[in-house]
């Protein structure tokens, strides 16, 4: 067996998003990622000094390449070393995406959720599901049920996953179409794509942004395609529109009950996040695979943890209320402390709806 000391460098924009909190959740994310793998595949998960810079360091015996992958996609890793006396070797880690990162650094926008901080909710709610051994293997579904301006979607497709999201907001989900054509366009990705009313019995019911993106022409022509589809509604009819049991996370970073730019007109969306999460909930749920799982962020100035894990509880989803989840707690502002709920559908048996 060889046991080995590793390093990890954080991305340098870290620190800008999470301030001094940044290395105690790429600790936390990193633990979260070789859970996947198996229980205790890391150690001794610390954060050092080595030549006066930071790292958040581990233990591990006999790091297979795939554990290596895993690890490898934490939001904020810049690069794995491992540690031999006062030395450090590089360690090649190659992330999971599958098409360039722009896709998730382009858009910018006033209320836009930050891209690390997207693929952290990602990462970890994926390996809380069922599905998290297939997270390398397979296009996982994802389902976005307050998608804004897409930030969770573009995650999900640099991942070559399936991607869904709805959201109240027309201005929002239009200004995502509009990006998206324009960066399918750009990048020459064979795709198809297509906006506009959703009818059903000859009402129009919303809107709908529909695309499918071939990772490569030949996956393309092969059929081999992700589908990108996001509906302008009211999140609790989320049912009317996809197909329950689906989606193998559900992922959302809730509205923070404080005001992004000047936009005032949201009437219903200003209201608490525990009052959307409450008459939510059940539809969400719904949308889950058995074994699925939904991780939420929200700010905690606005409802406490206790609160919101009640809500999740009450609808018959396993809360996961235990280390290292337990600190994805950081501040981003003043106005907001942002916590991350991750819960799980039971494998067995219906939720509570
Ligand atoms: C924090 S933002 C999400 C931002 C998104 N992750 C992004 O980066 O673009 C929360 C979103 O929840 C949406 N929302 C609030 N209440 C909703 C409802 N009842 N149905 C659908 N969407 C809702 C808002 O329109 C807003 O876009």
């Amino acid at each position: 067996m060889t046991t080995a000391r590793y390093a990890a460098l954080l991305l340098p924009s870290a620190n800008r998003v999470y301030a001094e909190a940044s290395l105690g959740l790429l600790a936390a994310e990193l633990e979260i990622l070789a859970g996947i793998a198996g229980p205790d595949r890391v150690r001794d998960v610390a954060t050092d000094h080595l030549g006066g810079v930071p790292y958040v360091t581990f233990v591990a015996d006999d790091l297979g390449e795939r554990e290596v992958r895993l690890l490898a996609n934490a939001s904020t890793l810049y690069a794995l070393f491992r540690v031999e006396g006062d030395a450090l070797h590089p360690v090649a880690a190659p992330r999971l995406d599958r098409l360039d990162d722009d896709l998730v650094t382009i858009p910018k926008y006033a209320g836009k959720t930050n891209e690390q901080f997207t693929r952290l909710l990602l990462n970890v709610t994926v390996a809380a599901s069922a599905s998290a051994d297939q997270m390398l293997d397979r296009p996982l579904r994802v389902l976005d049920p307050v998608c804004g301006r897409g930030s969770t979607l573009n995650q999900a497709l640099l991942y070559g996953y399936h991607a869904s999201g709805i959201d109240v907001d027309a201005a929002d989900v239009e200004a995502y179409a509009t990006f998206v054509r324009t960066y399918l366009q750009r990048k020459r990705l064979k795709h198809t794509v297509s906006f506009g009313p959703l009818r059903r019995d000859r009402k129009v019911l919303g809107k709908r942004l529909e695309a499918t993106i071939g990772l490569t022409k030949e996956a393309f022509k092969a059929g081999d395609v992700r589908v990108l589809d996001v509906v302008v509604a009211d999140t609790r009819r989320v049912g009317e529109f996809f197909r329950q049991g689906s989606f193998d996370v559900v992922v959302g970073d809730l509205p923070y009950g404080v005001q992004h730019g000047s936009r005032g007109a949201k009437g219903d969306l200003q209201r608490g996040p525990l009052d959307l999460l409450t008459s939510a909930v059940p539809a969400w749920t719904a949308m889950l695979r058995p074994g699925g799982a939904m991780g939420l962020a929200w700010n905690t100035h606005v409802a406490p943890r206790a609160e919101a894990a009640a809500v999740l509880a009450g609808h018959g989803l396993e809360v996961v209320d235990a280390e290292p989840y337990l600190r994805l707690r950081h501040r981003v502002d003043q106005s907001i402390d942002r916590d991350v709920l991750v819960a799980r559908r039971p494998a067995t048996g219906r939720a509570a709806r």
